[in-house]
């Protein structure tokens, strides 16, 4: 269904062998930028697709909404999918190749390896989420060796996984840069998020207490305050004002190690998980006093 929605510009490969022959053919002398998204595309991956572009040969985007990212009791089953929406923008976006796996062929009957992800990613998403990451960075590892690209664009909206996956390249020695683009946003603040879909009109009001509440805390930080449990109560307060908010975590971390800080001397993370409803966002600013 989706195939008559690509023009012959745009090539949609769905085999590992057929992304793999590709990537080995088009390596030479070129240079593959990589956008690996989970779909429900928004302006957030159009920037990254365009950051691609303005620095590469060839730009892939690969669609797979990753099982082993998702918690048991996580939204895997009715995660947002658009596959004709998706293509479409793609297409738009003068993508190269849209790389769609099934689950079944990137996780294959005893498929038995995860990478394990240290301390950056067990504390905040990955406290609460726990294996998140390792399945984050065992599809990502898996991604990198089918695709082969020299450089791969992730989103700031989500920091951590950023931390996460530069770790990943460097520990394990990707040949792979990592450019990470500024979170794209809604004119009222919200950070662009496929999840976003899931808010009714009310809890979308609600919702841009988050961008709120972190522009409040790097107000405190710019006015002189260098206490990080006093610019938390701040944003906390707000976001406390605004049922249905509903805060998992508010965190001021060392933007490299991601280590709570207590003192602010140097830049810092402001970061934050907040349920409006039934749907979790997460939001970030990095914060240069
Ligand atoms: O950010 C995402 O959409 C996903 O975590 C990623 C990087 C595509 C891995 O599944």
């Amino acid at each position: 269904m989706v195939d008559c929605y690509i023009k012959r510009t745009m090539r949609l490969i769905k085999t590992i062998k057929q992304m793999r022959q590709w990537a080995e053919r088009r390596r030479r002398g070129k240079t593959i930028g990589f956008v690996p998204t989970m779909g429900a595309l928004h302006e957030g991956h159009r920037s990254l697709m365009r950051a691609a572009r303005r620095r590469c040969d060839a730009v892939v985007v690969s669609i797979f909404v990753n099982p082993a990212q998702f918690g048991p009791n996580e939204d895997y089953a009715r995660y947002p999918r658009d596959l004709k929406g998706d293509a479409a923008l793609c297409r738009r976006e003068k993508v190269d190749v849209l790389f769609m796996p099934t689950a079944e062929t990137v996780y294959p009957e005893g498929h038995d390896t995860k990478i394990l992800v240290g301390r950056i990613g067990e504390v905040l998403e990955g406290a609460v989420r726990p294996g998140h990451f390792s399945g984050v960075a065992t599809v990502v590892a898996k991604l990198f060796q089918i695709v082969r690209p020299q450089i791969a664009f992730f989103g700031q909206k989500d920091y951590q996984q950023t931390v996460v996956i530069k770790r990943l390249v460097r520990d394990l020695n990707f040949p792979v840069k990592i450019v990470v683009c500024p979170t794209v946003r809604e004119k009222d603040g919200l950070a662009m998020s496929s999840r976003n879909r899931y808010l009714s009109s009310e809890e979308r009001n609600a919702s841009r207490v988050l961008f709120k509440a972190l522009q409040k805390g790097r107000e405190r930080i710019q006015e002189g305050e260098r206490d990080s449990a006093a610019v938390r109560d701040a944003m906390t307060l707000l976001i406390q004002e605004q049922p249905p908010a509903r805060i998992e975590y508010a965190a001021i971390v060392h933007p490299d190690t991601l280590m709570e800080v207590t003192q602010i001397e140097g830049p810092v993370v402001l970061l934050l998980a907040v349920w409006i409803g039934k749907t979790r966002l997460i939001d970030n600013l990095l914060v240069k006093p």
